[in-house]
């Protein structure tokens, strides 16, 4: 039988970076809020029976979504919106509003990563670094430069077996206000995490510069769908 999964969008943030005075997640992006875009990618991946979305105070889900409450960090928007989710669920997507260009081809690459190789307890989108990283404590010295070969930028959708996800969001409040992504927590709960090769593309809108960058790739996007192609 074919797995089952409920997706999970964080939707909460207030956007401060990108600095356009409401939450980023509803900002007006090639002619509709933000959020829209990932709701239709994950609507239209079979697996996905449910979508739960974790939203700004004052804001409600769009439609075929259940709207709950974000919480003051990331992960306890994550908490939020799994605790309103069917438990009965075997895979759980979780996926940032803030990535507008994620697809349903990626959705479903990480879900199969995840569903027809049993080693692992998450599948995550990530893509080759493509500067040199430097390592520094104080922002002035370098301590070390890591191979690039070994390095992948992470997003999201990353995908989890539900019990590793709930395990991983049980850790203390410490590390779940400092975790940047969900992963990191299943690996410092001795979970197995593995990537899914993917492309830069799928970037996450954070300042104004990124903003009109995804303006210009979905509006793209949207005209060759108007005109079938
Ligand atoms: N997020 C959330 N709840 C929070 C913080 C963030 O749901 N308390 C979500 C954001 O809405 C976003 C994703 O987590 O979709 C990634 O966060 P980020 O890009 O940092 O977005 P913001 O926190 O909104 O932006 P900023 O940090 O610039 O304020
Ligand atoms: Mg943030």
């Amino acid at each position: 039988m074919p797995a089952t999964a409920v997706a999970l969008v964080v939707a909460a943030g207030r956007g401060e970076r990108l600095g356009s005075g409401g939450p980023k997640a509803f900002v007006a992006l090639a002619g509709r809020p933000m959020l829209d875009w990932s709701i239709d990618a994950l609507s239209q991946v079979a697996a996905i029976e449910q979508i739960v979305v974790a939203l700004p105070e004052g804001f409600e889900a769009p439609q075929g979504a259940i709207g709950v409450a974000g919480g003051a960090a990331r992960s306890q928007s994550v908490l939020n919106a799994l605790a309103a989710a069917d438990p009965g669920a075997d895979l759980v997507v979780v996926h940032d509003a803030a990535r507008p260009l994620v697809t349903a081809a990626l959705i479903e690459a990480c879900i199969a990563a995840l569903d027809q190789d049993g080693r692992w307890d998450a599948a995550i989108a990530a893509a080759p670094v493509k500067d040199t990283v430097k390592r520094s404590a104080d922002g002035v010295g370098v301590l070390e430069t890591p191979p690039r070969s070994e390095l992948w930028a992470v997003q999201t959708p990353q995908v989890f077996r539900r019990e590793a996800l709930e395990s991983a969001l049980g850790r203390s409040e410490a590390e779940l206000a400092a975790a940047s992504d969900d992963a990191m927590l299943v690996e410092a709960d001795g979970g197995r995490v593995r990537l899914v090769h993917c492309e830069s593309e799928n970037f996450k809108v954070t300042t104004a510069a990124d903003l009109a960058l995804a303006e210009r790739l979905l509006a793209g996007s949207a005209e060759l769908r108007v005109s079938g192609v």
